[in-house]
């Protein structure tokens, strides 16, 4: 099916809707630095996630527990500095949402204030349902992440699929229909079976923008760090791997040390 894309200057919002109405899928991946988010809005990408993947990736934690509120600050402001199209998404880091709505509210105006990010992501249906309404009310687009919530690993023990089960899919369902009913503008579903999140995304008008969640969805997020291969332990069947940058960025790596070690780097036309 080809589909006419509109050209949009900036993405905001209001345009992941209409992507979704228009049937055009929503690109999403995960920044957390200025030099990689510059190569990504400049290749057009519509979303950057500045996620709390971060703890991860940036900052080698087994979980993403760890992340701060200022950290989150910190990495969205360097991904906010070099975007001119994007739409920027910043996760709630643990500890930042869950005590209460103030606090909910309070983390959401550092992130919107301190880093000029233009929207926040955080995880969970109704036992948050009062922070994301408090945040709302304030003028805060709020991006909702349903599925496998890693801030709840140790709740649930594995990173496995969610929601195989029919009790576990009619709670998603109702926590993603609540959502977009108090206003969240996209929702995110991460590793949940493909037919569950079709069903979703046929329910819903706003965007669900899936992580191994099957094609059935109205758009895609990989964790950028994955998609280009620069880690290589982490092999999920969902993950598509673009480029293989540990091998080429090892092999230029051992060039130069071995160039150094020689003495074949700087050659005469190296210097001044
Ligand atoms: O933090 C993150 O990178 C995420 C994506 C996996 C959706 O939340």
């Amino acid at each position: 099916m080809s589909v006419v894309k509109k050209q949009y200057k900036r993405v905001t919002v209001k345009s992941l809707v209409e992507m979704k109405a228009n049937k055009e899928k929503i690109s999403m991946l995960t920044a957390y630095d200025f030099t990689m988010a510059k190569i990504l809005d400049s290749s057009g990408i519509d979303v950057l996630l500045v996620g709390d993947s971060a703890s991860n990736v940036m900052a080698g934690h087994e979980t993403t527990l760890p992340i701060t509120l200022d950290q989150m600050i910190y990495h969205a402001s360097s991904v906010v500095r070099a975007i001119e199209r994007c739409l920027v998404v910043v996760d709630l880091p643990f500890g930042s949402y869950q005590s209460d709505p103030k606090e909910a509210l309070r983390s959401a105006i550092r992130i919107m204030k301190e880093s000029g990010g233009h929207s926040i992501k955080l995880e969970g249906g109704k036992e948050i349902k009062e922070s994301i309404k408090r945040i709302l009310n304030a003028g805060i687009p709020v991006m909702g992440h349903l599925g496998l919530t890693p801030q709840s690993i140790y709740k649930f023990g594995t990173y496995t699929v969610r929601a195989k089960e029919e009790e576990e899919a009619e709670q998603l369902l109702e926590d993603a229909l609540m959502l977009e009913r108090i206003g969240c503008f996209a929702l995110v579903l991460e590793k949940v079976p493909a037919n569950l999140a079709k069903r979703v995304a046929e329910a819903l008008t706003i965007p669900v923008i899936g992580i191994g969640a099957g094609n059935g969805v109205d758009g895609q997020v990989l964790v950028t760090h994955d998609m280009i291969g620069m880690t290589h332990e982490f092999n999920p069947r969902f993950l598509r791997r673009y480029l293989d940058l540990y091998k080429d960025m090892s092999g230029a790596f051992e060039s130069y040390i071995s160039d150094v070690k020689s003495g074949d780097f700087p050659s005469d036309k190296e210097q001044y």
